[in-house]
């Protein structure tokens, strides 16, 4: 045995115990122990039952995702674990596992092959393989469906989402829930189970159903994958390799399994979101601010301003039970934001979310205020106030008067100049942005605005406080936009400029919404307001360089008074229930302005679209990290995936980009730059790379970058 699998004995009882820390994933040699531990026991007529447990935080979390990346990149794929599953199934003693943590993946797919399962109350099993663009690999498309009935298997493997103890114990996935200590538990459940014959799960068949039976299940999972997974392989596969459980004996089911297993590893989308997941994961990694950093308790906090932001941070922060001080300047507007919060806590409780009594106890963490007078008990502020650079720094002088030493102060600006915002108080290092996104109840993304004397322990509290909030935080450096809004900017343009110059509006939202973005360009701008860009681009008209080309449509449609959805109008017309409707009226008034401006007018294609509007952003980002305001690539694939809907599968702009070929995309950038002019001047980021032959993913791990 290794050092990664355990044998020892308890009242006649073998019990294997894995050691892989942090999540005892099936890295190499965790099979080969429990094999080999097996091999032992089967030898010692004393051991009467096994149990398998896992040392540490939890059971097998799966297989070892690290080792995907080695399988695609060349090195032979060895047996896979069926074998392996099929021993632990054939032991003539009965296997008992037992469960705490996560049995997820082939953590489950282990369990599941051995006689039977055991779990505390807290453990969760699940199939998530499909979150990382595959399929279960080791039967689990088949023994599930076995266990829990063919509706619960696709439910499970479609979405990758978890199952209690309590579900699996309902769904018959686990045979018994244990009360207090686990292996004490397991092990006399062991004691009961060697008297029995042992249960093998793949020679179980009473639950897969026949085919009148399953029929409506598969055609049901497919629409639902069709509508809620667009675009995605895995969820698809899994149907079919469930589908293949209920037709054929176990081994054929467990060939189709493999195939379609395969099919999906090697596929461009698995890789992306493999990569997703390890970014999650890199982005709370900032090099000069290490995991010991002190933090600063966050007990209490305030929010200044209770309209759209204040409201939904007001929220964020009282549904992680911090209590909050909600100040406004105007009596009506606190009003109003407080009657919207509570209806959106209404709704919350009517859609299921949360029980009525919840949603009243997050209310009543929220305090209305007009003053600042108890603002000193506050250990972080957020202020939410109208965008202006003379009226944040008056809430800051004031803020910095108001509140004691040592509480944060952070605003949600998202235009604004954090350092030029700090200069208004004695106390920079404590001054930070925190860049919620709209809705900020919702929506994942919290970009956080290191200032240049901002400190580690300010930072460090702010990325922990992301994850209290159920937010993922990325550090972005203090440039105008950010980094997620800087790099809108120029995908926008583009989308406007194709308008101009000959696309339709539904052609443009069309061509990027077949690419995977959960909304186009031209619709998304209706949805935000599309008066916000225009009153920030009157206020920095002086900023623009003469002779560059500007997008004019928008702001003549806000001249009209069409704001987007809010005033029922935009780049589409809006019935009651804010459902989009092509609008001749604008095409009509688009041929009409681009003829005055004398733009000639062409066929452009699909693909063009999607170039056009990507690689601006590809390029905006390039330029980001060469200027240091983001950490890596990842970091920006990460924003746009959380901020800006952009499709997971495809692994966020930079990656989309690696995955092209940055020689190629560096290529095009080029055409477009010669047909277009300065703005497209290729970024000398990528024009390095590219030369190099080097991904931007390379560059993270090569170079490093400082924020
Ligand atoms: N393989 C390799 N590394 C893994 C891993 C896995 N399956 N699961 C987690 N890790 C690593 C993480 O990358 C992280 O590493 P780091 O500290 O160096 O950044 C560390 O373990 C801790 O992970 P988290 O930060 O995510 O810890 P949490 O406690 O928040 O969450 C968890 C634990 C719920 C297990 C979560 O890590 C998770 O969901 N993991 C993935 C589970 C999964 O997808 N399993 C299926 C794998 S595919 C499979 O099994 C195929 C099979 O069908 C053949
Ligand atoms: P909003 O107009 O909905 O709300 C601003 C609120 O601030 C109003 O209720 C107003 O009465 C109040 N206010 C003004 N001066 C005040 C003062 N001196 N003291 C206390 N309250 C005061 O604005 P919104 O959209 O919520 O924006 C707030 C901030 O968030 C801005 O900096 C904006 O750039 C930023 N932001 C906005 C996003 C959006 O989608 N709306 C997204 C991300 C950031």
């Amino acid at each position: 045995m290794n050092d990664l699998v355990q044998l020892t004995k308890e009242n006649g009882i073998a019990v294997i115990t894995i050691n892989n820390p942090p999540v005892n994933a099936l890295s190499p040699g965790v099979p080969q122990g429990i094999s080999e531990a097996l091999d032992q026991i089967a030898q010692d007529a004393s051991s009467k039952a096994v149990v398998l447990i896992g040392g540490g935080r939890t059971f097998i979390a799966g297989a070892d995702i690290k080792e995907f990346g080695k399988m695609t990149s060349g090195k032979p794929r060895g047996e896979g674990l069926l074998p392996f599953l099929l021993k632990i199934e054939d032991s003539k003693k009965p296997v008992i596992v037992a469960i705490h943590g996560t049995a997820f993946g082939g953590g489950l797919e282990v369990a599941m092959a051995c006689h039977y399962r055991v779990a505390v109350s807290s453990a969760q099993v699940g199939q998530p393989e499909v979150k990382l663009g595959i399929i279960p690999g080791a039967a689990g498309t088949q023994r599930l469906p076995r266990l829990a009935g063919v509706a619960k298997a696709v439910e499970m493997c479609t979405t990758g989402n978890p199952v209690k103890a309590a579900d699996a114990l309902q769904f018959g996935i686990v045979d018994r829930i244990i009360e207090g200590d686990l292996l004490p538990g397991a092990i006399a459940f062991a004691r009961e189970a060697a008297t029995k014959p042992a249960p093998k799960t793949r020679e179980r068949n009473d639950k897969l159903g026949n085919a009148t039976e399953n029929a409506p299940i598969f055609s049901a999972a497919r629409e639902t994958v069709a509508k809620k997974q667009r675009g995605l392989l895995a969820p698809v596969a899994a149907i079919k390799a469930i589908e293949a459980a209920t037709i054929l004996p176990f081994t054929e089911g467990c060939q189709v399994e493999q195939k379609l297993f395969t099919e999906c590893l090697f596929s461009d989308q698995s890789k992306a979101l493999i990569h997703v997941f390890f970014s999650e994961r890199e982005v709370g990694k900032i090099p000069d601010v290490p995991k010991e950093t002190p933090l600063l308790p966050v007990k209490s906090a305030a929010v200044v301003g209770a309209g759209t932001m204040g409201g939904g941070i007001a929220m964020v922060l009282a549904n992680a039970g911090i209590p909050v001080l909600l100040k406004d300047a105007d009596q009506l507007a606190l009003d109003r934001g407080l009657a919207t919060i509570q209806s959106n806590y209404a709704n919350s409780a009517k859609r299921g979310r949360f029980t009525p009594q919840e949603a009243e106890e997050r209310f009543k963490r929220i305090t209305p205020t007009l003053s600042y007078d108890d603002f000193s008990k506050a250990d972080l502020v957020i202020e939410a106030v109208f965008e202006g650079m003379a009226l944040k720094k008056e809430v800051f002088k004031e803020l910095d008067r108001v509140c004691k030493p040592g509480s944060i102060l952070a605003s949600n600006t998202s235009t604004l100049d954090i350092d030029e915002i700090a200069s208004a108080t004695s106390r920079p290092t404590y001054i930070i942005g925190t860049h919620f996104f709209s809705p900020a109840n919702v929506m994942r993304l919290l970009e956080i605005v290191r200032g240049k004397a901002t400190s580690r322990e300010v930072i460090a509290t702010c990325m922990q406080l992301s994850k209290t909030l159920g937010k993922i935080g990325v550090l972005v450096g203090n440039c105008r936009g950010f980094v997620g809004n800087r790099m809108f900017g120029p995908y926008r343009r583009e989308a406007q400029f194709l308008v101009e110059e000959g696309a339709s509006v539904v052609a443009i939202d069309k061509a990027l919404s077949d690419f995977g973005m959960a909304l186009g360009p031209l619709a998304t701008g209706d949805l935000a307001g599309l008066d916000v860009g225009w009153r920030i681009r009157k206020e920095y008209r002086h900023l623009e360089k003469p002779g560059i080309r500007q997008p004019f449509v928008e702001d003549n449609l806000c001249e009209l008074g069409r704001f987007g959805q809010k005033t029922g109008a935009g780049w589409y017309q809006y019935d009651e229930q804010r459902r989009a409707m092509p609008d001749p009226v604008v095409d009509d008034l688009i041929r009409k302005w681009v003829t005055v401006a004398g733009i000639p007018q062409r066929e452009i294609s699909a693909a063009e679209i999607v170039d056009r509007c990507l690689y601006a952003l590809v390029n905006e980002g390039a330029r980001i990290l060469e200027e240091g305001y983001a950490l890596r690539a990842s970091d920006i694939d990460i924003i746009y995936l959380n901020g800006y809907g952009f499709p997971a599968y495809r692994g966020g702009p930079m990656w989309y980009a690696d995955t092209v070929g940055l020689k190629q995309v560096y290529a095009r950038i080029s055409e477009f730059h010669r047909q277009h002019g300065e703005i497209w001047q290729p970024a000398p980021l990528l024009a390095r790379l590219a030369e190099q032959g080097k991904t931007f993913a390379q560059l993270g791990k090569e170079e490093g970058a400082a924020v």
